[in-house]
Formats: structure tokens, sequence, C-alpha cells
């Protein structure tokens, strides 16, 4: 990390924070929680639903050559086999005798010492560990029992290639979308929700005819992804398109990118892009015997088509908008002059939990409370609003703190001539707005 890249949060902020305000919290924190699991509160439900919400309108929604699709956590045990899951799947772990800690080798600088205790000849030779959760089906605990929980929803996908296209009347090139949970049982969870062993993936399979046009789909696919993020606002200096060299990718895969982000511990992987041939239905065709070319009607001729493969994880795009939102900002009051420090998240209005707070100036004039709350009901069909109450400056810092874009004052001017304050988040300017222009005063801005 270079010195201008020295993160402005450290994660401790980030949980802290997470964790007041109802972002994320530890999954079974009353029992002393468990490793890789997390829970969204009630604004980090919205924040991630938001964040799923706007990859689903881009990669979907917006598009003609893309179809839904949502298949199910568990699937036939040899779906993993063609996959490549049950042979291939795993880390190499390494245990110490003395403290019990468990390390992934490629972690370990050296396996002389261990890292934790400190004792020499402590560590087992790495083993292979299978990342796959496992479950079994039906009353019998035995091996013929055993199922997966999915490590990526892409397989639903492509053993379904062929149900999709012939009931969507979808040819090549075309893509299926889904978004889901998936599930690795990972040696080091770690970094708060960014390596977790729920979690939830964004999926896009595109598929291409093999007519020499296949690398420039994969090129388009990088250059919309890049958009998307630049879209909704992912700072560009700590966002990168890292391309992977010959030996960095798979055997099959002609061309693959990983998209980066820059966290308080360094880059972190958020989505990978990659052209990934015909192996995955290859591998299917071949271990089920079943079909999954595509009969193209107009040349009577049947082809395996090209895969390209954008696969984005959405509870490490979910924080990165947390920490790249982040600002800690010093402020100087324009009348006293007094120096103060807020706490605020930046979010892109389409993103925000809340886009607008609305507060009567005091709660005890019920006059005052009765407007806000009649401003507050009007606008809710339309903006994600919240009405709050309280000590007007602590108001303003918890609104800062969760990264609502606009909050509106009712005072006693409102009650006089009928127009509100509406202060913006990242400005804190305020505007004197009549309040049955809000709806297109705000429309306009978020
Ligand atoms: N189908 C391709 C695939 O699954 P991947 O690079 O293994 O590719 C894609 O995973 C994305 O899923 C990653 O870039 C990451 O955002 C997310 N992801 C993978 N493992 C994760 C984990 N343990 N915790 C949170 N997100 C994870």
């Amino acid at each position: 990390m270079t010195t201008d890249e020295r993160p402005r949060v450290t994660m401790d902020e980030i949980t802290a924070l997470a964790k007041r305000r109802g972002f994320i919290f530890q999954s079974s924190e009353i029992y002393g929680g468990i490793g890789g699991f997390f829970d969204y509160g009630p604004l980090g439900a919205i924040l991630k639903r938001n964040v799923k919400d706007a990859w689903w309108r881009e990669m979907v929604e917006l598009r003609d050559d893309v179809v839904a699709f949502d298949s199910s956590i568990v699937m036939h045990p040899s779906t993993w086999i063609a996959s490549g899951h049950v042979a291939n799947f795993s880390d190499k772990m390494v245990d110490c005798r003395n403290c019990k800690h468990r390390f992934r080798a490629e972690h370990l600088p050296s396996l002389k010492n261990c890292p934790d205790c400190g004792m020499g000849d402590t560590l087992t030779e790495p083993r292979a560990f299978n990342l796959m959760l496992q479950t079994s089906i039906g009353p019998m605990e035995d091996s013929a029992s055993r199922a997966y929980l999915r490590p990526e929803t892409a397989q639903g996908m492509f053993v379904n290639f062929k149900n999709i296209y012939q009931s969507a009347r979808k040819r090549p090139p075309f893509g299926i979308a889904q978004i889901g949970k998936s599930f690795r049982n990972e040696i080091t969870p770690g970094n708060f929700t960014f390596r977790m062993r729920e979690f939830e993936q964004a999926e896009l399979e595109y598929f291409v005819p093999d007519d020499g046009n296949d690398l420039a789909a994969y090129e388009q696919w990088v250059v919309a992804r890049k958009q998307w993020y630049s879209d909704y606002g992912v700072r560009e200096d700590r966002l990168r398109f890292y391309e992977l060299t010959e030996t960095e990718r798979p055997h099959y895969a002609k061309a693959g990118t990983d998209v980066e982000y820059l966290f308080p511990w360094g880059w972190g992987e958020l989505e990978s892009i990659a052209h990934r041939g015909t192996y995955d239905l290859d591998a299917h065709m071949a271990l089920s015997g079943k079909d999954l070319t595509y009969f193209d009607e107009a040349s009577k001729a049947k082809y395996t088509p090209i895969l390209i493969e954008s696969s984005a994880g959405m509870d490490r795009t979910t924080l990165t908008m947390l920490v790249d939102a982040y600002d800690n900002e010093t402020v100087t009051d324009p009348e006293s002059g007094k120096v103060t420090t807020r706490v605020v998240l930046r979010f892109h209005p389409k993103i925000a939990p809340v886009q607008v707070g609305v507060f009567p100036l005091a709660r005890n004039k019920t006059e005052l409370v009765e407007r806000a709350h009649h401003i507050e009901r009007a606008l809710r069909g339309h903006f994600r609003t919240q009405y709050d109450e309280g000590n007007v400056g602590q108001l303003y810092r918890r609104q800062d703190e969760i990264g609502t874009p606009y909050c509106i004052m009712v005072d006693y001017e409102s009650l006089a001539d009928g127009t509100v304050t509406v202060r913006d988040r990242d400005s804190m300017h305020q505007d004197r707005v009549d309040a049955t222009q809000l709806r297109a005063y705000l429309g306009e801005r978020l």
C-alpha cells in the first residue's frame, strides 16, 4: 500500500458503526457468535437489498438478453463431481499441535514456527481440506445421503442450460442471472464480512456462439461491470480491475479479470469476470450423458456455447459501500466558529438505506409533530423515509452516520408559511422549500 492509499477508516471503526447503527451483527451473538456467519440489522438488510437490486436492475431488468433464475441450494451430488468441486475445491491447511489453531498453509510465512503461540516444530504437514459444507438428505446419515450446500450459484444455471434456453426461447448470445446464498467452509474466515462461510453471490452466465466474437463479448462485460461500480459511486482510486495472467487463470480460461477494492487491510477481490470456454457445459454433458448443446434452427447445427461469467459477492460489495462511503470530517460552525468532527456515510442516494429523514424541531409541540408525521407519510411511497424526533444536533448526527442524503426539519416557520428546511448531507447546506414542492425537489436529487 502506498502512502496516498492509506485507509481513511479502520475495520474496528466500521464494525463498531455497523453494530451501533444496526447494519451488521455477529450471528448468534448471545451465544458467543459463530465464526464466519453474520446477520444484517434493520439498516444493513436494506443496504444489502439495495446493492442486490442495483445489480439486478442493470444486469437483468434493463437488458433484453439476460433472463432471471433461482436454483436450489442443495443439488444432486453429481453436480459437484462434474464441476470439479469434490476433487479440487480445497485449501491446504496446517494445524498447530500446541495451541490447536488452524491456518491456511498459503498464509504462513514458514512451516517452522506457529505464528500464534510461537512454538517451533508444532505445525502439522499441510493437508487438503475440502471447502464444501456437507449436509445429509433424508432420515439416514450415511454416505448415500450426503449432499452439499452449494459453494457457488453458477452450477444451477449450467445444469439447467437447456431448460432455460428452450423455455425462454433464447439463442446465444444470451445470459442467465441469479442472486443467492452460497456456502464455503473457509478455514480462516475473517475481515468482518469479507470472508464468510455463508454469503451471497450475484452471478451472470453469458453464453455466446463460437463465431470469433467471444473475447469481444468478454471485454464488453468488463466494461459494463466497470460502469456499474462507477454508477453507484465507488471511488475510482480505490477500485482496480486486475487482469489475470495465463498462469494465474485456470487452464480452460481464455481471459480473466478480478475486480478488487482497497480495504483498510489492503486489496480484496469483489468479483471475478472470466472467459470459461465450454468447460462447464462439457463437464456436465460428460458426467450426465445429457445433451446441453445449443441447436441452431437457422443453420441446423449443434454447438456448445462459450461461457463468459461475472461473479460478484454481494456481502463484499455491501462492505465496500460501507467502507467507501465512510468519512470522518472536521466541520466549522459558520455562526459560532466552533470546530467539531462528524462521521458521515456518503452513500449513493440509490444505495442509502434511508433517503429522507423527517423531524419536528421540538418533540413536545403537537402541531410540529403532527406536521412532520404528515410530511413523512406523504413521502413514504416515493422515497425510503424515516421519522425521528429528539435533540436536533443528535438527529442530524445520527442521520449522517447512517448516510441519509436529505433531512427535513419542520419548525415554527413551517406552521406559519408551509415551508420546511431541507438539509443536504454532504454540503450541510439548508434550503427552504415549500412542503407541497418536496416530492419534486427530492425527486430531482434522489
Ligand atoms: N462461479 C465463480 C465463483 O464462484 P469465486 O471467485 O470463487 O468465483 C466469486 O467467487 C465471488 O464470490 C468473489 O469474488 C467474492 O466476492 C464472493 N465470495 C467468494 N467466497 C466468499 C466468502 N468466503 N465470503 C464472502 N464472499 C465470497
